[in-house]
């Protein structure tokens, strides 16, 4: 079996390693890969948005499967292109990948079909937003930009003025391009946050176990905010009763509501929650795994994941069993300094082998360098670690961190702790 996986980062670290402990042995592909995946796949050098290139690539190498992981291909269509050819293809069409693609979209969904959301109006005129913000005059103001925005597209306004410049810097200075044709304000909601993904394929939905993520730079949740400076799992706020409560008046109604449209979702939705004090609300979705909440969720996972791919696929998700690990697991994302906003690449990174084996260092943004392994990213490294306690998955990555060195590196002491 080959397989074929798209994108090149922590998170198809994370899919590439599990891939490689299954039964069925897989000869595994990534586009474009990076330094440590290299040592579990070949990596090839085309772009995970080059779709023609993914599908040729596809093609000429007869893969048996692409598993197409990052949000910008599957909005692009890349699993409808893949299909199209009559190749087998991991992901939600480009009409169902939309609930990521487009937060008006999904916040219209919600509310069509009554799940809990924050409330919330889209405007397509920055005037029509500011009056509206005036208006409600209530603060935090959380305004998102509509489409994709590498994760910089949402403003908590503490203000007017802060409100004004984020709406300013969005519609008419187009800050995150076409993606800011249309805002979403929205409601501030307080709570826990959480991350909930699940297994779809098109009808049947499987929840995984669930996780917290640190998306701001610095300890404390001070800072900017990232991609994500660390994860773990379980969260201990996501308990059998609130799970309950999300798969009945999220999770199963997302997904029947996706039917009702004509858009069923095949993949992994991830269901962005606050627990608030009137239940879990959806902050948003996104169409495929999350990064870095995979490296903690996927460590954790007992069941061969190429047959859940391929039931997923097959729509056949009711007839197997899924099975996760009682142990928990973190992740330490370890990133250049000056990350999120300009930081150096190329930088040596030192002491990998000296990692204890029950540790593993997903690579997020590495390169080889000659033999060297050096930075090439913000994000550099995921150091994750299992335990039968999150206390002792964090002692063991931060103890394997203890030995990790590259030139201005930084990361969270706080991973876990709220
Ligand atoms: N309505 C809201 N109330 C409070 N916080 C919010 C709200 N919407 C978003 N946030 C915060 O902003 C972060 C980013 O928003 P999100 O909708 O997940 O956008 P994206 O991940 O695309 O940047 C969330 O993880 C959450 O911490
Ligand atoms: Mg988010």
């Amino acid at each position: 079996m080959k397989i074929l996986v798209v994108g090149g980062g922590g998170r198809e670290h994370a899919i590439i390693k599990k891939l490689s402990e299954s039964k069925y042995h897989p000869e595994l592909i990534c586009a474009p890969g990076n330094a440590g995946i290299a040592s579990l796949a070949e990596c090839v050098n085309v772009k995970a948005t080059d779709i023609q290139g993914i599908v040729s690539l596809a093609q000429e190498r007869k893969v048996d499967l692409v598993f197409v992981a990052p949000d910008d291909p599957l909005m692009l269509g890349a699993v409808d292109r893949l299909n199209e050819r009559g190749i087998r293809a991991f992901g939600p069409k480009q009409n169902a990948a939309i609930i990521e693609g487009s937060k008006a979209f999904s916040k219209e969904l919600m509310k069509k079909y009554s799940i809990p959301t924050a409330d919330y109006e889209t405007f397509s005129d920055a005037d029509e937003a500011l009056a509206y913000i005036r208006s409600k005059n209530s603060y935090p103001a959380v305004i998102k930009a509509d489409g994709l925005a590498l994760g910089k597209g949402v403003i908590i306004a503490q203000d007017y003025a802060e409100a004004e410049k984020a709406v300013n810097d969005i519609m008419r200075d187009k800050v995150f391009g076409e993606s800011g044709n249309k805002v979403v304000i929205e409601e501030f909601l307080t709570g826990h946050e959480v991350s909930v993904l699940a297994f779809c394929d098109g009808q049947t939905v499987v929840p995984m176990v669930s996780a917290q993520d640190h998306k701001r730079a610095f300890d404390g949740d001070k800072g900017l905010n990232t991609g994500g400076m660390g994860a773990f799992s379980p969260s201990r706020y996501y308990t059998e009763d609130v799970a309950k409560q999300t798969y009945d008046r999220i999770i199963r109604p997302t997904v029947d509501a996706l039917i009702k449209e004509g858009r069923p979702f095949k993949g992994v939705i991830y269901f962005g929650l606050m627990l608030t004090k009137d239940g879990p609300k959806v902050i948003e979705y996104n169409a495929r795994f999350g990064d870095p909440e995979t490296q903690a969720v996927l460590p954790r996972l007992k069941t061969d994941f190429i047959d859940i791919i391929n039931a997923v696929i097959d729509g056949a998700l009711d007839k197997i069993n899924i099975e996760w690990s009682d142990d928990a697991a973190a992740c330490i994302v370890l990133a250049s300094g000056g990350y999120p906003v300009a930081y150096e690449k190329g930088k040596k990174i030192e002491g990998l082998s000296s990692v204890p084996k029950d540790v593993y260092v997903y690579h997020a943004g590495t390169k080889f360098d000659g033999d060297d392994v050096v930075t090439s990213g913000g994000r550099v490294l995921g150091v994750t670690a299992k335990g039968e306690t999150l206390e002792k998955a964090l002692e063991k990555a931060y103890a394997a961190v203890g030995k990790i060195h590259f030139d201005k590196m930084f990361y969270r002491r706080d991973i876990g702790k709220k």
